[in-house]
């Protein structure tokens, strides 16, 4: 089933869902690993139908970037969802998605978040992500979406695109999950050679140390941000940001307030493979 009508008939033909079950989406670019099966599992948690979208979103792309070579692995992901028990896989294609045209489609902007972070590098990135979640939401009506905060910025730029746009679904946010020296898992993460491989990792440790290290008063956050862009730089990572942030507007705060959440995100560039991190400060 690889239509929106066969969606639709899914959710409200043979197969109605029954009066208050509730159905959860977890929209993905498919590769699935570890860290899309924790959303899966977490979803059901709260919901009774679980929909997973596998759509690569050219719109999110730059004419640059890697959308030609995104790891497509349509066998293994079937194999996955169905090791879940996930009720619908839905599939896309861009015809259905775009018709003729992206340049001539309907655009959802959440303003200054998506210009900012990993929007600086990657101008249109965060409207093509808005913009398909938000059509997602539409075609599958769910009462929950499930994001992870790997993607730090793009959960807050969903939550925000919800809450301006009254959009009724619940979004929850899943934890990182991590390889077993500490890199987050990623569908990019394949692009990284062997030698790179075994010092990817070294971006969550000095991330970790910063964390570690740094005062209640968050004082130290910037000479902390020397030696943190020190250690990467002499191993050959190229850095793109660090910062420290409201965990909710992802503004730099001035000084630290009391029950409000940080996040420190970043993202580095190892050979030609773009990664992102965040820790979030208790
Ligand atoms: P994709 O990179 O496939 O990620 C799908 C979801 O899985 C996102 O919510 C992402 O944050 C989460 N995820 C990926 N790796 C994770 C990890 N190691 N731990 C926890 N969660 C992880 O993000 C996208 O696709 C796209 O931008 C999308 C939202 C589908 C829009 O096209």
């Amino acid at each position: 089933m690889k239509t929106i009508h066969d969606l639709n008939f899914f959710l409200s033909g043979n197969h109605k869902i029954p009066m208050g079950q509730k159905v959860a989406l977890i929209p993905t670019m498919g590769n699935l690993h570890e860290g899309h099966i924790a959303l899966i599992r977490e979803a059901k948690k709260k919901a009774d139908k679980i929909v997973v979208s596998i759509f690569v979103n050219p719109m999110q792309f730059s004419k640059n970037e890697d959308f030609e070579i995104y790891p497509r692995t349509e066998e293994s992901d079937k194999k996955i969802l169905k090791q879940e028990e996930v009720d619908f896989l839905f599939q896309p294609s861009n015809e259905m998605i775009y018709a003729n045209s992206i340049e001539g489609h309907t655009r959802v902007e959440i303003p200054i978040l998506s210009s900012l972070y990993c929007g600086s590098s990657r101008p249109h990135h965060f409207v093509g992500v808005s913009t398909i979640v938000c059509k997602l939401f539409n075609i599958i009506r769910p009462d929950f979406a499930v994001f992870g905060k790997k993607d730090f910025q793009q959960l807050v730029i969903i939550k925000k695109m919800v809450r301006d746009l009254a959009i009724p679904v619940k979004v929850i946010a899943v934890d990182t999950i991590r390889n077993s020296e500490g890199l987050a898992i990623s569908s990019r993460n394949r692009y990284l050679m062997e030698n790179e491989k075994i010092i990817a990792p070294m971006f969550f440790q000095q991330l970790s140390i910063l964390i570690k290290n740094l005062s209640p008063d968050f004082h130290n956050f910037l000479e902390l941000k020397k030696i943190f862009l020190r250690e990467l730089n002499e191993k050959g990572f190229l850095f793109e940001y660090l910062e420290l942030v409201d965990a909710k507007s992802l503004c730099n705060p001035i000084e630290r307030v009391d029950n409000i959440k940080y996040v420190v995100i970043a993202a580095v560039k190892l050979g030609r493979t773009r990664l992102i991190d965040n820790i979030e400060i208790n």
